[in-house]
């Protein structure tokens, strides 16, 4: 193991699609939409992510939360199925009990006991993320929870993950961005920070701007291993 690899680190979780998957809504959308739920809750994380990107590009700022409800506004009248709004309000709580990945609550026991430190990173509004993790069980795992809504923008804006490394105390090369969005793993490497970049679905596609992750893992079982021993695993 390289000198500079035994060092502990910051390791800083994106949460929607990294630690819980936001794609299960299309759980209780089949109840409400059909055939169409797994269409509508992709359709609606993807418009929810590029509303982020829209506003912090135009320094027009809402909140995640409200690009979230907005996004499924939007992806209801494209769908053509508009919804009670009792049943707008049953998805939008829906947001705030997410099920974690498998391996997530291990994995993360794990890398604690390796003596990193954890903290969740999010786009997400910080009262809305403490309830998603604790209803998850994550919470407790976690030793802070740091939202980019402290700075009006979202990732990947460079600030953020600058915003990170100050806030855990740590240099840009000592703090890990731990995602399985691309985009955000590209942003926090253009940043200075380091990256892996955990491909929760095989046909994942990195994209190609020779940008690359530090490490690629399927899910956080092998980022624990990988931390373990950076070099054989990497
Ligand atoms: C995050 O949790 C939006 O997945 C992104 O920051």
């Amino acid at each position: 193991m390289e000198e500079d690899e035994e060092k502990t680190c910051t390791l800083g979780f994106d949460i929607y699609g990294t630690l819980v998957d936001p794609l299960a809504l299309a759980e209780p959308l089949t109840a409400l939409v059909g055939e169409q739920a797994v269409q509508f809750a992709t359709l609606w994380r993807s418009k929810q992510l590029e509303y982020a990107f829209r506003r912090g590009l135009m320094r027009r700022y809402v909140d995640f939360d409200a690009c979230t409800r907005q996004a499924l506004l939007y992806t209801q009248q494209v769908l053509r199925c508009e919804l009670p709004e009792s049943d707008q309000d049953r998805l939008l709580e829906a947001y705030l009990y997410l099920p974690p990945f498998p391996e997530v609550a291990a994995s993360l026991d794990a890398l604690k006991t390796q003596g990193h430190q954890l903290v969740a990173f999010s786009n997400g509004v910080e009262a809305s993320i403490r309830a998603l993790l604790a209803n998850a069980d994550l919470l407790p795992r976690l030793e802070d929870v740091i939202s980019v809504d402290d700075l009006r923008t979202f990732k990947p804006d460079p600030e953020v993950y600058a915003y990170l490394a100050r806030r855990t105390d740590r240099a840009l090369g000592e703090t890990w961005l731990i995602s399985s969005n691309a985009w955000d793993v590209i942003g926090a490497k253009a940043a200075g920070l380091r990256a892996a970049w955990v491909k929760r679905q095989p046909e994942a596609v990195f994209d190609p701007w020779d940008i690359d992750p530090d490490v690629v893992v399927n899910d956080l079982n092998e980022l624990v291993a990988w931390f373990a021993d950076p070099k054989d695993a990497g």
